[in-house]
């Protein structure tokens, strides 16, 4: 009987959160219905500063930031918007609640972020934007992708909902292209328990950004474009300063961790540790391995072997989201349609380098993977 868990990610959450969720409480002032309280406006001022944006529109998940982002630049029916395939369901969705069509593109085998020619290749006359996906706390080629994005005239709209504080050539995430969307569910670096954030130097957009997450209301019950409740609470605000104070702290942990499992990973045969280009500087929101033990030692072999021994490695994503159900159907994708992501998601395994990971629990994991293997080198 296993007694460890070493959970895949886990929130940093001490006296200082709960202290200030409690003065929130007391004033009894939880929220507004604008969604510009007090806490929550505080919040975005701080966030914005610490991306290096004019403004940050809070709202209440990652997916309500990227709604409300491409309702702000007004896509809609008859759009295409080209996404990779290697994200979390939630950056298509999105698109496709918006009336526009999601157009799937592949990876950089790299980095498995969205690869810039595969971009340019899948621009039609009817692309209006793009979603460049920060995977795992790496950074998409975002120089390749904001010029070709310039040069054809679309947004960009970058889902850093896994990339809080990654740096690209020395420039926050979420700070490249015209909005960036961030998501503070539990799991993440920073969190609110669950909640989102747009950030952008465009004063318009912020504006219909604000509009759009409270039913399109610039004064109460006087809507001037349409818009879904998706506000943030003025505590899950309180509790966001407090992330956002730590949140370099913390990631230097991550980076620390990282470090360690690379060290005594990498010369595993089997595995492929994770590297990154020199001018990315990754906030490491999971450490994500690949595996190539062939069939006997495969990457679902691992996963069903560290589980049983306590550690929560997991996969993101065991299928690039064109080979969900609901978009084969919708628009024919199939098995060999984007070959590198489908690759990746046969290969791809999580391992956890969150801050309560402790030294002792790295060794733990690299011992059961090196057990794992055993014989084979
Ligand atoms: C890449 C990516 N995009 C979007 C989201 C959606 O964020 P949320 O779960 O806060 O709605 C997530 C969250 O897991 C994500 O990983």
């Amino acid at each position: 009987m296993i007694n460890k868990k070493i959970r895949i990610n886990q929130p940093v959450i001490d006296e200082m959160e709960i202290e200030e969720v409690s003065k929130v409480l007391r004033t009894g002032m939880l929220t507004t219905w604008h969604g510009s309280g007090e806490k929550v406006s505080e919040f975005e001022r701080s966030f914005a500063s610490y991306i290096g944006v004019e403004y940050a529109i809070a709202v209440n998940s990652g997916t309500a930031a990227l709604h409300t982002a491409l309702a702000a630049c007004g896509i809609g029916h008859g759009d295409e918007v080209i996404i990779p395939a290697m994200t979390f369901v939630a950056t298509a969705n999105v698109v496709l609640i918006q009336g526009a069509k999601p157009v799937f593109v592949d990876v950089d085998p790299e980095t498995l972020c969205m690869d810039p020619e595969k971009f340019q290749n899948a621009i039609t006359e009817n692309t209006k934007a793009v979603i460049p996906v920060h995977v795992y706390g790496c950074s998409a080629e975002m120089d390749a992708i904001m010029d070709i994005a310039e040069d054809k005239g679309l947004i960009v709209i970058e889902d850093a909902a896994q990339a809080h504080g990654t740096l690209y050539k020395d420039k926050k995430t979420g700070s490249i292209g015209h909005m960036g969307c961030f998501s503070f569910f539990a799991s993440k670096n920073m969190t609110t328990g669950e909640g989102g954030i747009i950030t952008t130097n465009d004063a318009e957009y912020a504006r219909r950004c604000r509009l759009f997450r409270t039913h399109g209301q610039e004064e109460a019950h006087m809507a001037v474009m349409p818009g879904l409740n998706y506000r943030m609470t003025e505590f899950e605000a309180a509790i966001g300063l407090v992330q956002l104070s730590k949140l370099d702290k913390l990631n230097a942990i991550r980076a620390r961790n990282a470090e360690i499992l690379s060290k005594y990973l990498k010369n595993i045969p089997s595995i492929i540790t994770p590297t990154f280009p020199s001018y990315i500087k990754p906030s490491h929101y999971v450490y994500t391995i690949r595996v190539r033990g062939g069939p006997k030692k495969s990457r679902d072999a691992l996963q069903k072997y560290l589980v049983e021994n306590g550690i929560e490695a997991a996969i993101y994503w065991p299928n690039p989201v064109h080979l969900h159900p609901l978009y084969m159907g919708l628009y024919g994708y199939q098995r060999g349609s984007l070959p590198v992501s489908e690759e990746a998601s046969d290969e791809v395994l999580s391992l956890p380098v969150h801050p309560k990971v402790s030294i002792d629990d790295l060794h733990y994991i690299v011992e059961k993977i090196v057990e794992f293997f055993a014989g084979d080198f």
